[in-house]
């Protein structure tokens, strides 16, 4: 049985697969067809963090393939007063046909799936986002951004340089994650000690020698997003870090995308960002507001996305 944890067990052609039913599913969605490929099945959700996007999209989500969301809060439920992980996960898997957790160490994601009988989703760790990533890439193919291995109806126009600014945190990290399975460039420029997680950008190195990928990881925001196709960029303190809010506004205040930084990117880049977005910290308003920006899409593009990554797991359970 699969989970969808990482994307680092997953390889470039699972990855484009789920892109592809996502593209499928949302095709028909904007054609008014229905798609009950997951009917009467039920996803529980549980949330140890808080979320606006990822549980509206999940929860809309499998209600659309004909099956059905359980949203649990950990303040609601056992979990969250201590019961063993691996206690909950067998009872919850008991009753249910998958599982979406949004929780703190990825490790708590590992031993949930290692221990529940239907396939688990990472809603977001500590160290990973990769739904959002699954996401990022349909929101790129859509805006003509992708690599050529498979062509889409839209027009191509370049392989993907990917600039991220910012925090080294779980959405940098999955941005390493994508860009080296897939195979294509990726800029990272933090601060010194806030740079992604070492073991992920040791293993994004090993995919990047087999797929081509060229990560650059530098502490200049301009030498990043020089000529990339899309800007990025997330909070720079993350659920959890709340405390190191005021330290972390002084160690980022040149890491704020904005119009001067966006000038610097290819003519036709977009900007993109997961949200919660901090407007006039991370990036300003003018940029989210701004002509660049795909981040409306992006947000809405979960939906597709997720629906997607649910189906691919559905199809591939044993
Ligand atoms: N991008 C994202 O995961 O948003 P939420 O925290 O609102 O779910
Ligand atoms: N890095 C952010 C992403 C939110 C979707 C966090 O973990 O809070």
């Amino acid at each position: 049985m699969r989970h969808f944890l990482t994307l680092k067990d997953f390889t470039k052609e699972e990855i484009l697969d789920i892109v592809d039913i996502a593209i499928s599913i949302k095709k028909d969605f904007l054609q008014g067809k229905s798609t009950p490929l997951m009917k009467d099945k039920i996803l529980a959700m549980i949330f140890e963090k808080n979320s606006t996007r990822t549980r509206v999209s999940f929860e809309a989500g499998i209600y659309q393939l004909g099956g059905m969301g359980m949203f649990l809060s950990s303040k609601d439920i056992q979990l969250g007063r201590g019961e063993p992980i691996k206690d909950s996960a067998r009872a919850i898997g008991s009753m249910v046909d998958m599982i979406m957790l949004r929780t703190y160490a990825q490790e708590r994601l590992e031993e949930f799936a290692a221990y529940s009988p239907v396939p688990v989703i990472s809603g977001l760790s500590d160290l990973f986002h990769p739904a959002q990533l699954i996401t990022d890439y349909l929101t790129m193919i859509e805006c003509g951004i992708y690599l050529q291995d498979r062509r889409y109806d839209n027009l191509h126009i370049a392989t993907p340089k990917v600039a991220y600014i910012g925090d080294g945190n779980n959405m940098a990290n999955s941005w390493l994650m994508l860009a080296s399975k897939l195979g294509f460039d990726i800029s990272i420029a933090s601060p010194d000690g806030y740079m992604p997680d070492t073991k992920v950008l040791e293993d994004a190195m090993k995919f990047a020698q087999i797929s081509g990928a060229k990560i650059t990881i530098t502490h200049s925001p301009k030498e990043a997003v020089q000529g990339s196709n899309v800007v990025t960029t997330d909070t720079w303190a993350s659920m959890g870090q709340e405390d190191e809010k005021e330290e972390r506004k002084k160690v980022f205040k040149d890491y704020c995308v904005n119009d001067d930084l966006m000038s610097l990117a290819d003519k036709n880049a977009i900007f993109l960002h997961c949200f919660p977005a901090y407007r006039d910290q991370e990036v300003t308003d003018s940029v989210v507001e701004g002509h660049q920006s795909r981040v409306f899409k992006e947000a809405q593009n979960r939906l597709h996305a997720q629906k997607g990554i649910m189906v691919w797991l559905h199809q591939n359970r044993i």
